[in-house]
């Protein structure tokens, strides 16, 4: 692993640098230009600002060294990420500025010197990610320059960590090849270098085979889940050929990010199966194609056939993607259908084996050595430990750290992505009209803290830390915008992660830096969530005087203004008052600046107790989710926060002085999730209707009910309906408790949004 000292006090601080280039130790200050100063994305290790400026107003001509491809790449990428601004040699005006690329021996792998001066820049470096990174920063220094003139500087700058990953889950749903190259582009311009590609799934098998051409034709197609009576959604399809793969892995090696697929096994097999059902251990399978989410009991068996078609099939991948690594999953293999194989059994004692665990083990082992006598290394999801995996593999751990923690104690090599802080399929804010999610709310802030140096491993056990990724699943993300809207910006965030070896906890320091790296990933068609720095807009009744109390939230503890009705705006420093209607709008600021288009709430007398979802709070938080309508196919769909093991919720500090109804918007959704024996757990109260009805009870799940609303128009609407019923006259402010009766968990009924009324609305 390349150690290197980082110092997050970047602007003016010593810096000991061992093995950067040629600078060991250095003063660092700020250069004169703020903007500058933070243009270098993740942030730079050393900047040494010069007296002078480079003008850029005639362009920058790339002078590659005769015979380096790795320079030509460099320049390539360069001129497609910013065309008006870098010019090859041979077609650059006289006056343009010159950007050289040198190679010199021994620098750390990753790292670059990038020095700026009035006749020039000059990238040094010993590998083509050094160049790369160096060219990455120059972009960067250039598109932070609207003048066109950059400081005279010297940036020392390289890796701490050699993994700085993200995976993208293409089985549960397809992403374009179009859009994989986008991904791989912003990739590129935050300085990550593995993409960790997700390709099979129970859900979906999306890598053409040529030896078994029925995983695509059966395996690349479903029919999305719909609630019972609903009308059904056309099939969803989806696969890369060979020659579509090839074009990508060089598309990315362009830009130093080496793509490493994963083929999960043993479990996360079922598209494989229903396709070659002779692959599993005969437990017959639904008919039909696979649209539930969840853990499910398919297992390939560990017949010798079975064995060869996956080696044959990890033959076809090897010949597609050239990465060291493999990833051949490992993870959430539940172990009933061989227990209750007896085909697995007999394998287990012709082995003589212990258990199916220990099958597990023998049976990734086996993969993991063909992989390796081609000269690839296996990498597995932290399960694979219990089985005994043989130390060459490389243990990704995601049920938290523990997994790298034993691995690199078992001397195994080790990548961090744990499950909640580095997945990324998780929302990001509870803000109406953000994408779904799983709804454990994972903050741009928290992922910049993550620290990957787990304190129980020694030094010598760290250097089995190759690094970090963050995971981007796609269950619940149908759009490609919304795994963009996901993985950014908490991707950049990880990727600071990566780079710096350290998490960081000076929030606002970081996006002073990631402000500007935004706008440039803009400009390579990225759409990154704002929702890290747009404000909730918090309404209800006030406690005297009628009118509404307006309180303003925002992550990070950011500084807020508002402006009320197009008014002048004010800092926020406390809840305050607004008589009658107004139009809120709220936004953060950075430095006395706006950051983003803020939110905006109309406030009407007769709606101050209108609480979306996300604004409620699931009662036990089991399994959240905010799960998007089955409903309409096309068009837009409401989103519901809802924990699928429990629907019920808690409408907290409801004012119901003077409330005589509760309206409810509900829709339907399937319950289309593999939860095992959970789904036992799930319980309801028996319904009086046939359809059965949404019950508000007072102060908890146990009070008495104040409402109650019959879901039978709701029940002939696939899509969002609105409920209305009076409320039991109440005084005070109470909470409420919102469940529905049911003889069963589907469909699950899920709120969109609850508004208690001070009088019948006509
Ligand atoms: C995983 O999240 N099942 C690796």
């Amino acid at each position: 692993m390349v150690i290197v000292r980082f110092l997050s006090c970047a602007l003016s601080c010593l810096f000991v640098l061992p093995g950067i280039g040629a600078a060991q130790t250095a003063a660092v200050a700020a250069p004169a230009d703020n903007h500058q100063a933070l243009a270098i994305f993740p942030a730079p290790q050393q900047v040494e600002p010069h007296s002078g400026k480079l003008d850029l107003t005639a362009g920058i001509a790339m002078v590659q060294p005769t015979g380096d491809a790795g320079a030509g790449e460099v320049a390539r990428m360069l001129r497609q990420w910013a065309p008006d601004h870098f010019l090859f040699a041979s077609k650059a005006p006289q006056a343009a500025a010159r950007l050289q690329f040198r190679r010199v021996p021994g620098m750390a792998p990753e790292s670059y010197r990038l020095d700026i001066s009035p006749g020039g820049a000059r990238i040094t470096a010993s590998d083509d990610a050094g160049l790369r990174y160096g060219g990455v920063s120059f972009w960067q220094l250039v598109t932070a320059s609207p003048g066109r003139v950059i400081p005279a500087q010297s940036i020392s700058d390289g890796p701490a960590f050699r993994w700085r990953g993200a995976m993208l889950d293409s089985a549960r749903h397809f992403q374009s090849p179009q859009y994989i190259r986008s991904f791989i582009d912003w990739m590129a311009a935050n300085k990550l270098n593995r993409f960790h590609w997700h390709l099979v799934d129970d859900q979906g098998w999306r890598i053409e085979i040529r030896a078994f051409p029925k995983l695509t034709e059966v395996g690349a197609g479903r029919r999305p889940a719909t609630a019972p009576g609903a009308p059904p959604l056309p099939e969803y399809r989806g696969f890369y050929s060979q020659a579509e793969l090839r074009d990508i892995v060089a598309y990315a090696a362009d830009r130093g990010i080496e793509v490493i697929p994963e083929i999960d096994v043993p479990g996360h097999a079922l598209s494989a199966i229903r396709a070659y059902p002779e692959w599993g251990t005969g437990v017959a399978i639904p008919p039909g194609t696979e649209a539930h989410w969840g853990v499910f009991p398919w297992l390939y068996n560990s017949d010798e056939t079975t064995l060869a078609a996956l080696e044959t099939i990890l033959g076809e991948v090897i010949a597609i993607f050239p990465a060291r690594y493999v990833h051949i999953g490992g993870d959430e293999a539940v172990k009933d259908q061989w227990q209750a194989s007896p085909a697995a059994q007999a394998r287990i004692r012709q082995l003589g084996l212990k258990d199916e665990t220990a099958l597990q083990g023998w049976f990734m082992g086996r993969l993991a050595r063909y992989l390796e006598a081609r000269g690839r290394t296996a990498i597995g999801w932290d399960e694979i430990l219990e089985g005994d995996a043989p130390q060459s593999v490389t243990i990704m751990s995601w049920r938290g750290v523990g997994g790298a923690i034993e691995a690199a104690k078992k001397g195994h090599d080790a990548i961090l992505s744990p499950a909640p802080q580095l997945y990324l399929n998780h929302v990001q804010a509870l803000n109406r009209g953000d994408p779904p999610g799983r709804g454990e709310v994972i903050s741009l802030a928290s992922v910049l803290a993550f620290e990957p140096h787990p304190a129980e491993l020694s030094a010598a056990e760290r250097e089995h830390i190759l690094g970090v990724q963050a995971n981007i699943w796609t269950e619940h993300i149908r759009i490609e915008e919304r795994a963009s809207f996901l993985a950014y910006p908490r991707l950049s965030a990880l990727a600071q992660v990566g780079w710096t070896g350290h998490g960081s906890k000076d929030y606002t320091g970081f996006l002073r830096r990631l402000m500007p790296q935004l706008d440039r990933l803009h400009a390579l068609g990225l759409q990154p969530s704002a929702s890290a720095w747009t404000p909730a807009i918090a309404v209800e009744p006030a406690a005297t005087g009628g009118g509404a109390k307006i309180t303003l939230s925002v992550q990070g503890g950011l500084p807020m203004q508002y402006s009320l009705s197009g008014a002048p705006p004010l800092p926020y420093s406390a809840p305050f008052t607004v008589p009658g209607s107004a139009e809120v709008k709220a936004w953060a600021t950075l430095d006395g600046g706006r950051l983003g288009s803020g939110a905006t709430r109309r406030i009407m007398p007769g709606a101050l107790q209108r609480r979306d979802s996300r604004a409620l709070k699931t009662c036990h938080a089991k399994v959240d989710l905010a799960l998007e309508d089955d409903f309409p196919a096309s068009g837009p769909r409401a989103t519901f926060l809802i924990d699928i093991l429990d629907p019920c919720w808690i409408y907290q500090g409801a004012m119901l002085d003077g409330v005589t109804r509760i309206d409810m918007a509900v829709g339907q959704i399937p319950f289309n999730f593999q939860v095992g024996k959970d789904r036992d757990t799930i319980k309801f109260r028996r319904p009086k209707t046939p359809a059965g009805e949404f019950e508000v009870r007072l102060d908890d799940c146990d009070g008495p009910v104040i409402a109650t609303l019959p879901l039978a128009p709701a029940a002939r609407n696939p899509g969002v309906t609105r409920l209305t019923a009076p409320i039991v006259p109440t005084k005070g402010r109470h909470d409420l408790c919102l469940t529905y009766t049911a003889a069963g968990p589907d469909p699950l009924w899920a709120i969109d949004e609850v508004n208690l009324l001070p009088q019948e609305q006509k």
